[in-house]
């Protein structure tokens, strides 16, 4: 394993400069869209947890926050299917304006059981925010509020997201080489 953490990147999508700017705007969106309520954000761990650091830190209103753990790929890159509640939410959903902020959906699969199970206990809304989304492997649809950046099939890593929990400190977003997950 290589010491420098760059040299496993074949290149970078959206550099520091551009994702701070990207979240700004989304922050603005959802401080206009939420005018007078309060939101719950719930962030899905761990790779929403940088993203929704900056995110909460964008919007000009009251919020809350909590977190949910689900599992996830582990080390590989395929999707199971399979979703599982690993840490359930701390607070009470009910009656309140939930934001789910997430950092990548991709089957979709993950967000939709997640609808659906934080449906069931009654909040007064539910919005989903994620910073990337890649629609070409798409299992199922899942509405989507608020996007950071549509990507094609590549797997990406920094801002939170991982390779084998490796690459969540980069401060941009980047393609690995195929031979850092491959080989
Ligand atoms: P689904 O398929 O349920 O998956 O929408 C969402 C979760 O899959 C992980 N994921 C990735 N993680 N780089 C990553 O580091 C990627 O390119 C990638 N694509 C999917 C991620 O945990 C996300 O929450
Ligand atoms: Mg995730």
């Amino acid at each position: 394993m290589s010491n420098n953490m760059m040299d496993d990147l074949e290149k970078i999508l959206f550099s520091e400069t551009e994702v701070a700017s990207r979240i700004k705007e989304l922050g603005e969106a959802i401080t206009q869209d939420y005018t007078g309520k309060e939101i719950l954000m719930i962030g899905v761990l761990r790779g929403a947890v940088i993203f929704m650091a900056d995110l909460a830190r964008a919007i000009k209103l009251p919020v809350a926050i909590d977190f949910m753990a689900v599992s996830s790929y582990g080390s590989t890159t395929s999707s199971s299917g399979v979703v599982r509640i690993l840490k359930d939410l701390d607070e009470d959903v009910e009656n309140k304006h939930v934001l789910i902020v997430e950092d990548i959906i991709d089957s979709g699969l993950t967000l939709n059981y997640l609808m659906e199970n934080l449906w069931s206990r009654k909040p007064a809304s539910i919005k989903i925010c994620t910073l990337l989304n890649k629609p070409d492997r798409r299992k199922v649809e899942v509405p989507i509020a608020y996007n950071g950046f549509t990507i094609p099939d590549y797997f990406v890593v920094g801002y939170g997201l991982d390779f084998a929990e490796k690459y969540r400190n980069f401060p941009f977003i980047g393609v690995l080489k195929p031979e850092t997950y491959e080989g």
